[in-house]
């Protein structure tokens, strides 16, 4: 048993103007977790502490909540896992979502950007139709058995850095839904689907942070199936997009020289339809010419950039190989 101070955002729409801090002090029992450290002060010291939760045994993906700056499973967080040297835990909201009372968010845009990528079963209609249900290939299933094992909790979304700066942005747990469907070989509408991907908010506005990886309770890993989503896409024959043309021309460019070429990529990444976005980066390569960043010289391969070539060549022959 030790003393824990639980330092819990609170806010009361009809009262706060902004959320505020209250802090709440007991002897915490060995074994609590945080999410029974919450039900101690709602049940003991004090009933108007609103959260979510349900199931206490990480399934039902209600009770995710900010824990010392990170979201977290509260059911699955051991206090003692969690508790700071001098004492305390910070108890917030999921980011990200709007905030509708003390420790919970309303969940409405989580679920409508999980709409936006059709989460079901498009069937293939050239298959042909079994007699009874259309069974999933076990190996292909190991495509995205990770991702089939989302809970819904929101803890990615929660402290995704893009969705923090662009609410347009489908985000993670509405992505890795999206690549359980392109990856399934049950599906017919994997090249609509990787179509609307590419868009603005889609695939390429992910900053490969890692963070949706870090937070996720489960073995989802959003970050590796948008990277999934971005391989596909290309296959597809869908690299026309900012994000699509970075990768080729960074691939191009450093397997021909061994080194990126800085003044190339956004020109070419760009592209002519964004003119007044490139002109607005012309300060930033000048800083970076003026610090030595960027060679304002002709781009000549470095010694050995031949070595790079032969591989991205066996690469490219291993994967054309049947
Ligand atoms: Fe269900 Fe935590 S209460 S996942």
């Amino acid at each position: 048993m030790a003393e824990v101070t639980f330092r819990i955002q609170r806010f009361d729409p009809e009262q706060d103007e902004a959320p505020r801090y209250q802090d709440y002090t007991f002897d915490v029992p060995d074994g609590y977790t945080v999410l029974d450290s919450l039900n101690h002060i709602k049940s003991y010291i004090d009933d108007s502490l609103s959260y979510r939760f349900s199931c206490r045994s990480s399934i039902c993906g209600s009770c995710g909540m900010r824990v010392n700056g990170h979201a977290k499973l509260t059911c699955m967080t051991q206090v003692v896992d969690v508790l700071r040297p001098d004492g305390t835990i910070t108890v917030e909201p999921q980011g990200n979502q709007k905030l509708q009372r003390d420790l919970m968010v309303d969940t409405a845009m989580f679920w409508e950007k999980m709409r936006k990528v059709d989460p079901w079963l498009e069937p293939d209609e050239t298959r042909e139709t079994p007699d009874k249900e259309h069974l999933q290939d076990p190996n292909v299933f190991s495509t995205f058995v990770e991702e089939s094992t989302c809970i819904m909790c929101g803890n990615c979304v929660s402290d995704c850095t893009s969705m923090e700066h662009d609410e347009n942005f489908l985000g993670p747990a509405a992505l890795a839904k999206a690549w359980r469907f392109v990856a399934d070989d049950r599906d017919g509408k994997q090249r609509e689907r990787l179509a609307s991907l590419v868009e603005e908010g889609g695939i390429w506005d992910c900053v490969r942070c890692n963070e949706c990886v870090e937070v996720c309770p489960k073995t989802v890993a959003p970050m590796d199936a948008i990277v999934k989503l971005r391989a596909k896409a290309l296959e597809y024959g869908l690299g026309d997009s900012i994000g699509g043309r970075h990768v080729t021309v960074f691939t191009d460019s450093v397997t021909r020289a061994g080194v990126l070429d800085e003044k190339e990529l956004p020109v070419k990444a760009l592209g002519p339809g964004n003119l007044l976005q490139l002109l607005g980066s012309m300060p930033l390569a000048l800083n970076g010419m003026v610090k030595g960043k960027i060679s304002p010289f002709p781009h000549r391969p470095i010694p050995g950039a031949e070595d790079l070539q032969r591989i991205r060549q066996e690469i490219e022959q291993e994967e054309a190989s049947p």
